[in-house]
């Protein structure tokens, strides 16, 4: 374990209930790093609050006072290094960010994405895995990449599909494993059990041949 801990952003779009997740799980000493930025593409969004009631320190930049997409990105992700942060999240971050920003990051920067990767990327996830008829559905944490929800996977929630499910139970019944998900990805991210390289997933020193997976709230 590292002696002083790592500094971590989080970028979120909207209610923050896996930014909540992740304070939560600090709180309770199950993850020993150091918020030193939320950010927000959206003023409104309820995680800066949250954000906020931590004593952690906010930005919401917003996109519409930028030339284009780039210009938003360079500047956000210069703002986040500038934080001092050594590792950045995105709990739900609703944008494609561009490559040129991401570079500094690589291996550094996670997204969870509520769909068993590689299925359905993008959005409506609930909707699609049901349409399918999937038996199985679930939330996955990659590495992230200029390609949309298309990084390497690094750990996934898994749960069964029931015959009652609609896209909001589906969804809702998802929320609860997301939430100890990112958390257990960012605690083996940040004490070094992790790590993206030469071109694979490596934890604990050895290759994953697949995701792990997360049972009774630990990753195997
Ligand atoms: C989650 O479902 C996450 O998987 C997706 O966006 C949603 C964010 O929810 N990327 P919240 O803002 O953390 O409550």
């Amino acid at each position: 374990m590292p002696l002083t801990p790592a500094k971590v952003a989080v970028l979120a779009s909207g209610r923050g209930s896996n930014l909540a997740a992740l304070l939560d799980a600090r709180e309770r000493g199950k993850l020993p790093v150091e918020f030193v930025l939320v950010g927000s593409d959206k003023a409104e969004a309820a995680a800066l609050q949250l954000a906020k009631a931590a004593n952690i320190p906010t930005i919401a930049l917003d996109p519409r006072s930028y030339p284009d997409r780039r210009t938003f990105d360079l500047d956000l992700f210069a703002r986040v290094a500038a934080s001092g942060a050594q590792w950045l999240v995105l709990a739900g971050f609703m944008r494609v960010i561009d490559g040129e920003a991401l570079r500094p990051w690589a291996g550094r920067i996670i997204n969870i994405h509520p769909s068993l990767l590689p299925k359905y990327r993008g959005l409506h996830t609930h909707r699609r895995a049901l349409a399918a008829g999937d038996a199985e559905h679930g939330a996955s944490v990659h590495f992230v990449t200029a390609e949309l929800d298309g990084g390497p996977v690094i750990a996934q929630a898994r749960l069964t599909i029931e015959p009652g499910d609609d896209e909001q139970l589906l969804a809702q019944r998802l929320l609860p494993l997301e939430h100890h998900l990112l958390p257990a990805v960012l605690a083996v991210l940040a004490n070094g059990r992790l790590q993206w390289r030469c071109g694979a997933v490596h934890y604990d020193g050895r290759p994953l041949s697949g995701p792990l997976i997360l049972r009774d709230h630990g990753l195997e």
